[in-house]
């Protein structure tokens, strides 16, 4: 966002604010540039951003202001301070910046004459306004007032504090004579004597005061009294290098006549050790420079002259303050005395010791301190010896002895000496201040004082790098005043704005009382706990401070008493914590370095020095330490200079709360000193710290200026025709604030009295004091209001009764609407019980329809039913016409038919829901019958299911097991089959080695015949002689040619090697078929039997071979009696199974079959199933897709049966061949296959 136009005022550090305009608003800030090129653009946050009015003109009065906020208030400050107008207000403070210069008629009697009576804000501002409102407020208010001026040191509260006495006193003192003049006179004395040279202010008061001017009860001056507080007595002893020492000494030393400088030998500052480290110089014109001789002048003095100061003269005002002496009472020889004293304070400082070697080891006076001492002693009109002997020793008292204990005294060393000489010299020197005071409060006495009013001129809130005792005290006494201040102006005017019900913003101000009480707290303040340190025998400042910081010291960032470390100033970082405390005032965080606490804290001389001034030869230095000023004695009944501040305080803290309060806020422009020149920031600090910000705050939106409706009258009403004067003070004031059309917004009413916003008020009164043309004027406003009050009034009264008719007419109708309802009431009452009871006869007609929902679903009785109900209604109708018609029918009656209806329908009813809960209950049996029925089915299933499961897992079981046993047989065949393929191999290499040796020796022994022949051929010829006969062949009659000729089928042989051994028990060849069949039935001999069964299908298979053999050319497979599958396995020759006799088990097949079709018809696939009684078939079935399945048994249908022995079948070895016996019996039942009956005597 752009605000180019907005025109603002910018927090700065160095000019306070400056005036920038808004170039963009960011957030939380803005970013803005300064009008003037030489500060740099910026970016503020909106606490640092204040709206800007007009910034050249200047108004009298802040809060009128178009804007009120710190900047402008600022603003209008420095401007006017341009313009030499250096008062400005704030609401009812008046704000006084130091001109550093006289300003023209800006105090002169005429410019009084013309502030005399005028209300504030009438005239330009002047504190001779706020004096005269003072004055005003006593006057009207009955009421004792105060000034409190305040401000930084050089900011000119002395000058006002000056110019309000001179006011009050011009105006209202003349007829007082010498009084006037001796309040006025007050101020060059106490000036000589309390204020000094220092850094801030040529003319620095090192005291505060409160000058009370009192008044009789006619108003005019009759008195003054004043209290004073809190004398800097450190810059007795020492000042630093450009400050002085008070006024008075260089007033002596430069204005005193040469006869009282011989007398009181006082020669020139640079003498003096107490004036000669600080600045030397006097304060001169070029005229009274010429009066000073040379052995009077410092050196610096004659190096670079004299200092200038228009209000300070060193030389005259030497003359001024013994002639203002004179005039409060000062004879010349108490003058003279007073003097005296002032020079025996300088003697004293020059007063030096040295170690004395002597056995006692304390110190002795220096011979260079000799003339001092004994000047001193002088001056001092005690004895020098004893003046001595109470410097380099203490007096003390053994406590054993009591009062009248043996006294010692104890040497003191040269530092203690030295101490013990500047609480002298300060003692003295202090007191003499306070006899002073004393005789000037004593020069005005006064009878009769009805008020007073107070002008209260004391140190603002100071600050140094390092701060001591005294700005602790004065810091501790601004707390103070800013706590009333707040309560006065913030607090109370808040709670009046609650009170008087005027709707005002509330204001937040920091509440200090925290604080205070860290300060002066009686059981654990920082005063309290410096009285106790003071008490221990061995004081000391790091102990106290210690324990300042462990009772006091909070834990968090935000608390007052913090330790030096925790400093924003490096300065004071370097404090250790046991050296001082930072604490945090309204105005700021200051640093105190403790360790001249003690000594300040505590103003009393020890003993010896104490005897030794109070039994001075001088009247005066006698009166100084008389009993009443000397406090008790002991260190446990001290009174510290602390406490006794506090107690002056709280005296004067319950002066200020019973008064009237007015506040003068002094500023100082500049550090310089000098006129025109103003510094900004110095400025807006000042403001700050006075609180006159947050006065700003609760202007913006209070009502400063305020006076009840009776005093309003009271003051007027003289003004006025007696016409008006009649009216009530309220009415009063109301006709005429509202006749002067102010606007709504300038004032409000109260409930007691009426408010003014600033400036307002004293328009008012202008006005009303004004001309008499004018006053006419207001006279016909106000009556003119009057009239149209009154006719408002009328107006209202007859809109009154115009509502009070309305109401009436409302009222009337409400009446009949009473009426009605009354009348309703008591018909109703009457006939209610009829008509009631027919209502409730009505309300049976559900119950009756109810019975006919209910007979509707009887099964029995329904017709009954039907007319009982019809009775029914018919009865209740004849009821209801009977009550209808009879208007005289008694409530018994009435009641005595409703029960009998009633009763009669709700039997009928129980009837019904009787008859329909039997009829309920009926139908529920049944349901319930179903129901079980059903449940048992669902078990039974259940059961059935769980039994086919157990099945199916049997099966499972089973099949596993003939499985294993299959896979057990065929590795039994397979290793069988090695064995036999083993003994083969091994057989024909044994013959192979047989053929061999027999073909060797079948070519050895043919070799022999032929070697033989030609031998018989050989002796032929020669008739020789042949030995030996011919070799024979050799032949192995045991051993078969190899060939295969004669190759035997082994299954053969071992078939009929079994036949044989069959043959060796039951030689069954000879039976006949029938004998072996019946056999086979009937025989309980199993070998028998199964040597039968053998027979019989030995005898089969033979039959079929032969068959097969003479059917070659038929259709041969119709005629299967098994799959070719397994015709085909038998013609591999098998070993028996062993054991196979014993052993005999049913089993049962599956295996399917195709038959090759004939033509083009499709192949025939089909079903096989066996069932084998141990080797031999014993039921056979085929199942063909296209035709009824062929059952078979043994023993009827042998002859289309399988012939073969399970092991010739191979089915054994099939995997998934064999089948269960249920799997086999379930397909044969269901192609109703005769029950299975085994042959006799054997188990199935
Ligand atoms: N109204 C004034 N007109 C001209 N000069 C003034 C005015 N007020 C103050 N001054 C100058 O300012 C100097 C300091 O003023 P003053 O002594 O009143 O200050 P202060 O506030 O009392 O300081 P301190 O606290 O040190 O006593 C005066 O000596 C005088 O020169
Ligand atoms: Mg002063």
């Amino acid at each position: 966002m752009t605000m180019d136009k907005q025109l603002v005022w910018v927090r700065d550090p160095n000019e306070g604010f400056i005036l920038a305009k808004i170039h963009e608003l960011m957030g939380e800030e803005a970013d803005v540039f300064p009008l003037d090129n030489k500060y740099p653009r910026r970016v503020c946050g909106f606490d640092d951003i204040f709206p800007a009015g007009d910034s050249k003109k200047d108004v009298d009065d802040n809060c009128e202001l178009m804007f009120l906020n710190e900047a402008t208030l600022l603003n209008n400050i420095l401007t006017r301070y341009k313009k030499n107008k250096i008062y400005t207000y704030v609401a009812n403070i008046l704000l006084a910046v130091n001109p550093y210069e006289d300003i023209p008629d800006m105090y002169s009697s005429n410019t009084i004459k013309k502030y005399q009576g005028r209300s504030l804000g009438e005239l330009p501002p002047h504190v001779f306004a706020i004096a005269d409102k003072a004055f005003r407020d006593m006057k009207s208010l009955k009421q004792s007032q105060s000034i409190i001026v305040s401000g930084e040191s050089g900011a000119g509260k002395t000058e006002s504090t000056k110019y309000i006495l001179k006011y009050l006193c011009d105006l209202w003192a003349k007829g007082a004579g010498p009084v006037e003049q001796k309040i006025l006179d007050a101020n060059p004395i106490l000036e000589a004597f309390g204020n000094a040279k220092t850094t801030r202010n040529n003319n620095s008061s090192r005291f505060g005061k409160f000058m009370e001017v009192h008044f009789s009860n006619k108003y005019q001056v009759v008195g003054g009294h004043i209290s004073h507080y809190l004398l800097e007595k450190s810059r007795i002893c020492t000042q630093s290098a450009e400050e002085r020492n008070y006024h008075v000494f260089y007033l002596l030393c430069a204005g005193a006549p040469q006869e009282l400088r011989a007398a009181l030998k006082i020669t020139k500052p640079d003498d003096y050790l107490y004036l000669k480290n600080g600045c030397t110089q006097y304060f001169t014109t070029p005229a009274s420079e010429k009066k000073i001789t040379d052995n009077q002048k410092s050196k610096q003095q004659k190096a670079k002259g004299g200092l200038r100061d228009p209000i300070l003269d060193d030389v005259e005002d030497f003359q001024r303050l013994h002639q203002a002496l004179s005039r409060v009472g000062l004879s010349e020889n108490e003058r003279l005395a007073v003097y005296g004293v002032v020079a025996a304070v300088l003697h004293l400082g020059n007063i030096q010791f040295e170690e004395d070697s002597g056995a006692r080891g304390g110190c002795k006076v220096a011979p260079a301190g000799e003339s001092a001492l004994g000047a001193a002693a002088a001056a001092l009109g005690v004895d020098p010896a004893e003046l001595r002997m109470a410097l380099v020793s203490r007096l003390m008292q053994s406590s054993r002895g009591g009062i009248k204990g043996t006294a010692i005294m104890v040497p003191l060393k040269v530092h203690e000496a030295m101490h013990a000489r500047d609480a002298l010299a300060k003692a003295v020197y202090s007191r003499l201040f306070d006899y002073i005071v004393h005789r000037i409060n004593a020069s005005i006495p006064f009878q009769a004082s009805a008020y007073y009013i107070g002008v209260l001129d004391i140190a603002g809130f100071e600050y140094f790098q390092m701060n001591s005792f005294e700005q602790f005290c004065i810091n501790y006494c601004n707390e103070k005043l800013q706590q009333f201040f707040n309560e006065r102006i913030l607090k109370n005017e808040q709670e009046l704005y609650k009170r008087e019900g005027l709707n005002v913003p509330e204001i937040r101000f920091v509440d200090n009382q925290d604080c205070i009480d860290l300060i002066e707290s009686k059981n654990h303040g920082i005063f309290h706990l410096l009285d106790e340190e003071s008490k221990l025998p061995k004081p000391e400042f790091g102990h106290f401070t210690h324990s300042v910081h462990k009772q006091l010291a909070g834990n968090n960032a935000s608390s007052r008493l913090q330790v030096p470390r925790s400093s924003r100033l490096k300065a004071h970082r370097t404090l250790r914590d046991d050296e001082g405390f930072l604490l945090r005032h309204f105005a700021g965080a200051v640093c105190y370095n403790t360790s001249q606490f003690i000594e300040k804290n505590n103003d009393a001389l020890h003993a010896s020095l104490e005897f030794l001034v109070q039994e001075s030869g001088s009247a005066l230095v006698r009166q100084l330490f008389a009993a009443a000023h000397t406090p008790a004695k002991g260190k446990l009944n001290f009174i510290s200079v602390g406490a006794k501040f506090q107690t002056q305080l709280a005296c004067l803290m319950d002066k200020l709360k019973e008064n009237g309060t007015n506040f003068v806020r002094c500023i100082k422009p500049n550090s310089r000193m000098v006129g025109k020149e103003i510094e900004a920031s110095l400025v807006l600090t000042q403001l700050q710290c006075s609180g006159t910000t947050a006065v700003l705050e609760l202007m913006e939106h209070g009502y400063p200026s305020r006076a009840p409706f009776s005093d309003l009258h009271d003051m007027y009403k003289s003004y006025l025709p007696p016409k008006l004067n009649n009216l009530s003070p309220k009415v009063f004031c109301e006709a005429i604030v509202h006749s002067f059309g102010l606007s709504d917004k300038d004032y409000k009413f109260g409930v007691t009295r009426v408010f003014f916003r600033p400036g307002k008020y004293s328009e008012f009164d202008a006005i009303m004091r004004s001309e008499p043309e004018n006053l006419r004027a207001i006279v016909d406003s106000v009556l003119a209001w009057l009239v149209k009050s009154r006719w408002r009034r009328s107006i209202f009264a007859v809109l009154s009764i115009i509502k009070l008719k309305n109401k009436i007419v409302y009222r009337r109708q409400c009446l009949i609407l009473l009426q009605k309802s009354v009348r309703g009431y008591l018909v109703r009452r009457k006939h209610r019980p009829r008509y009631r009871a027919i209502a409730k006869l009505r309300t049976l007609e559900p119950n009756l329809q109810q019975m006919e929902a209910v007979t509707a679903q009887l099964s029995k009785e329904k017709e009954n039913a039907k007319r009982n109900i019809q009775n029914l209604r018919n009865s209740i109708s004849n009821a209801c016409a009977v009550i209808k018609r009879n208007e005289n029918i008694t409530k018994k009656e009435i009641d005595d038919l409703c029960s009998k209806l009633n009763k009669d329908v709700e039997m009928q009813m129980a009837a019904l829901q009787k008859a329909m809960v039997d009829q309920k209950n009926r139908e529920e049996q049944e349901r319930l019958r179903k129901l079980e029925a059903e449940m048992r089915a669902a078990e039974e299933a259940k059961r059935a299911e769980l039994e086919r499961q157990l099945q199916e897992e049997e099966n499972r079981r089973l099949k596993a097991e003939m499985e294993a046993r299959r896979k057990a047989e065929e590795a039994e065949r397979q290793r069988q089959h090695e064995a036999e393929r083993a003994a083969a191999a091994a057989l024909r290499l044994q013959l192979e080695q047989a053929a061999r040796a027999d073909r060797e020796s079948r070519d050895r022994l043919e070799q022999e015949r032929r070697d033989h022949e030609m031998a018989v051929r050989l002796a032929k010829e020669t008739n020789g002689h042949v030995e030996g006969s011919p070799p024979q062949l050799r032949s192995f009659p045991g051993m078969e040619p190899y060939n295969g000729e004669n190759k035997l089928n082994r299954s053969e042989r071992v078939r009929m090697q079994q036949a044989m051994q069959g043959k060796q028990k039951y030689d069954l060849s000879k039976w006949k078929y029938s004998e072996l069949r019946d056999t086979i039935n009937t025989s309980c001999d199993i070998e028998l039997l199964e040597a039968c069964r053998h027979e019989f299908h030995r005898r089969l298979k033979v039959y079929h071979a032969w068959k097969a053999r003479n059917a070659r050319k038929t259709t041969m497979d119709e005629q299967e009696r098994a799959p070719q599958s397994i015709m085909d396995a038998a013609k591999t020759p098998r070993l028996p199974q062993k054991g196979e006799i014993l052993g005999a088990r049913h089993r049962y097949f599956r295996i399917p079959f195709v038959r090759p079709s004939a033509g083009a018809a499709p192949e025939r696939r089909g079903w096989w199933y066996a069932h084998f009684d141990g080797q031999y078939v014993a039921r056979q079935m085929e199942l063909h897709p296209d035709k009824a399945p062929v059952l078979l048994r043994a023993g009827v249908d042998d002859m289309q049966m399988c012939e073969l022995s399970l092991d010739e079948t191979g089915l054994t070895r099939k995997r998934g061949a064999e089948i269960l016996e249920h799997e086999f019996e379930r397909e044969w039942a269901r192609h109703s296959g005769p029950p299975y009956s085994p042959p006799h005597g054997r188990a199935h």
